[in-house]
């Protein structure tokens, strides 16, 4: 097939959000080049200083004008801020050992086709696209690739990574099992000869839909030294993909929103979107959000009187699937598209269940969910809406966690309370983006809390029910995770270009905030079910040498830059790990995975432990501990340009030659 050139043009420059054009067309759906979705007239609360309500910062500043500048230009008072900066674009090339006992990496220039590791440890690939699953499944070939075949291999590009050691049967330590999910697919690089979407046969589209979803395998390893590596034929192996069965969970299951001709009761889905980040239940399943679902659908004549379709960003063309399923037009089947933006739950251990949508949790484009016991012992699910200017939300189940109950604890996300944040700032004056905040309710007891919104249009159109409360817009709210160890929150604010200077707050505190920031929620009195808590940015990303930037008080000469932090885990320890989503394009580094300690002497310590090849982004660490760390390499090669005749990435270094996403697994090499 000839190549036509009429998409090149789009995917020459670099995406104002640090990735390449190309990865924002097919990750996002050109997101960021779309009008921002909400509209809503909801302070800011940058207004809201103009407007007297934090009059006495304000005041203390000289007046709000004043008070708006002072958070335009970070100014730390204390010693530590004040030390002098490193030269733009010049780190230490090794850094002193953090508290992980590894030696920082340098940043790697954008164009490095390598994944780096500090000293003393090793990388290899535990799974990579294409890998067979199953006893009988064909080994991956790319040149002869078939939807049968991909049902049954490892899925494209993976965000969110999940690892139990053990697991069922409690197999050993040298055992486990590996749950990610596969968050979409590049079409130009999967085929050859494909220079946009329109351009796939039926069976590539058929393929591509294969590569979505979630992919399940159990690992081993020889020794407590040697890498995690899949097991083909592992009794747990399992693909989720578009074509596979969903059953539907709370308020709104069955709702004649979700109801279409394939499945008049509205309660079984075939197959699940973009899943973004995700997080483990104390009682072992895996959570995953539903994000840029709205790329596939064909909006084309599709009505909208009430701006339904809008809000979600509906509004597309979609990518040519309407070819093979009538269900992804939107004018042929309307409701199709409002049984996708969810967050779904996969029991791992058992590759015969059926996955579930749970519509307790609201319907946007979810990132991801990661959950906390109450003070009673309910389940909190945190959740980040990634879209310019929306919002965070958070969830309490009704019921209790039962040790030891799978049964049961599967069924406390189908009902509870729905919430979205609300942050207030007490101003610049005391030198930190801090304040209060509430959980504004938008169902609570299984009664709506939104004037002109019945229970089930809260849950399926959330955007608009949050709309009306009037909670804080975010600078693209993804991972929002809870740190087991100090029970804090932290959320990464990837970033925000579209923020204007009349928009910014302190909770938001950059325009044009190119390169993101982190905030740490406190909930009162410690309690994941509170409806009252504080907050502080902890991490204005960018170039250290930036004054802009702030590494919660830590000298920022001993820093490694960051920018686009997406996905954040945890170790043991409780330090703070973030993975990177558009290094090339703000900084020209390689994206990245990084660990800031939270407390001590180290504290604010921002360290690079590695760096992922040329296009990749960072995505879904596991720190399983010290010596071991899991991560996902989304989308390497993913450059303006690059097909499968003009590789920039031969990521992971095998066969073919092409890129393939993979999980890998960086560890330490004892005793060599
Ligand atoms: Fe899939 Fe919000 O990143
Ligand atoms: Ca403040
Ligand atoms: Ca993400």
């Amino acid at each position: 097939m000839t190549a036509p050139i009429r998409m090149l043009p789009l995917f020459t420059r670099s995406h104002e959000g640090g990735r390449s054009s190309m990865t924002c067309h097919y990750r996002c759906g050109d997101a960021c080049d779309q009008p921002v979705p909400n509209t809503s007239d909801n302070e800011y609360f940058g207004d809201l200083v103009a407007a007297g309500v934090s009059r006495r910062a304000a005041l203390r500043a000289g007046g709000a004008g004043a008070a708006l500048v002072g958070l335009t230009a970070w100014s730390m008072p204390s010693a530590a801020a004040a030390a002098p900066a490193a030269p733009a674009g010049v780190v230490p090339a090794k850094g002193p050992k953090s508290a992980l006992g590894f030696t920082g990496i340098a940043p790697t220039p954008a164009t490095t086709d390598a994944v780096v590791v500090p000293e003393g440890f090793a990388w290899a690939p535990v799974i990579s696209w294409g890998d067979p699953l199953f006893k009988n499944t064909p080994a991956f070939d790319f040149d002869n690739q078939t939807a049968a075949a991909q049902r049954e291999q490892a899925g494209y590009n993976a965000d969110y990574v999940q690892f139990i050691q053990g697991g069922a049967g409690n197999r050993g330590a040298h055992q486990g099992l590996v749950a990610f999910n596969n968050e979409y697919t590049n079409d130009e690089l999967m085929f050859r000869g494909v220079a946009s979407s329109a351009d796939l046969t039926d069976e590539q589209l058929r393929i591509v839909q294969a590569a979505h979803g979630l992919t399940i395998t159990e690992v081993a390893r020889r020794n407590a030294d040697s890498p995690w590596r899949w097991v083909q034929g592992g009794e747990r192996n399992r693909r989720i993909h578009t074509d596979t069965p969903f059953a539907m969970s709370g308020p709104a299951a069955g709702s004649v929103h979700l109801r279409t001709s394939d499945d008049p009761k509205g309660e079984r889905i075939l197959g699940t979107l973009n899943n973004c980040a995700g997080g483990e239940t104390p009682w072992g399943t895996v959570l995953s959000g539903e994000e840029n679902f709205n790329q596939y659908f064909n909006a084309t004549g599709a009505p909208d009187p009430q701006g339904r379709l809008k809000r979600y960003g509906i509004t597309s063309a979609g990518r040519g699937w309407e070819r093979i399923q009538d269900r992804f037009s939107v004018v042929k089947e309307p409701n199709e598209v409002n049984r996708f933006g969810w967050i779904v739950e996969v029991d791992p251990d058992d590759p015969t269940s059926t996955p579930v949508k749970h519509t307790a949790l609201g319907r946007f484009k979810h990132e991801g969910a990661s959950v906390a016991l109450t003070a009673d012992g309910r389940v909190a699910a945190y959740m980040g809406d990634d879209e310019r200017f929306d919002y965070i939300y958070k969830f309490v189940s009704k019921g209790r966690y039962k040790e030891g109950d799978k049964k049961h604890n599967m069924t406390l996300l189908a009902e509870g309370d729905l919430y979205v944040a609300r942050l207030s700032g007490d101003g610049a004056a005391d030198g930190e983006y801090d304040g209060t905040g509430q959980w504004l309710p938008l169902v609570v007891d299984g009664v709506s809390k939104v004037p002109g919104f019945s229970v089930e249009e809260v849950l399926i159109w959330t955007r608009l029910a949050a709309d009306v409360v009037g909670p804080t817009k975010m600078d693209r709210p993804e991972d929002v995770q809870p740190n087991p160890v100090n029970g804090r929150i932290y959320a990464a604010m990837t970033n925000n270009s579209s923020r204007t200077p009349a928009q910014i707050d302190e909770a938001n505190p950059r325009a044009s905030n190119k390169h993101g920031h982190v905030t740490e929620f406190t909930e009162a009195g410690g309690d994941h079910a509170a409806l009252t808590f504080t907050w502080k940015i902890v991490l204005v990303a960018g170039n250290p040498s930036d004054p802009q930037t702030y590494f919660n008080g830590y000298d920022k000469s001993e820093v490694s830059p960051i920018s686009c932090p997406d996905n954040v885990a945890f170790d043991k320890a409780g330090n703070l790990w973030i993975s990177t989503d558009g290094m090339p394009g703000q900084l020209n580094y390689c994206d990245a995975l990084y660990v800031m300690p939270l407390e001590g002497a180290d504290k604010g310590k921002l360290q690079q432990f590695l760096s992922v090849p040329v296009g990749a982004e960072t995505c879904g660490p596991v720190i399983i501990n010290e010596d071991s760390v899991l991560v996902a390499v989304q989308h390497p090669g993913e450059v303006n340009g690059a097909t499968p005749e003009n590789v920039v990435s031969h990521f992971p270094y095998r066969g073919d030659g092409q890129p393939r996403p993979s999980v890998i697994h960086a560890y330490r090499r004892h005793g060599r």
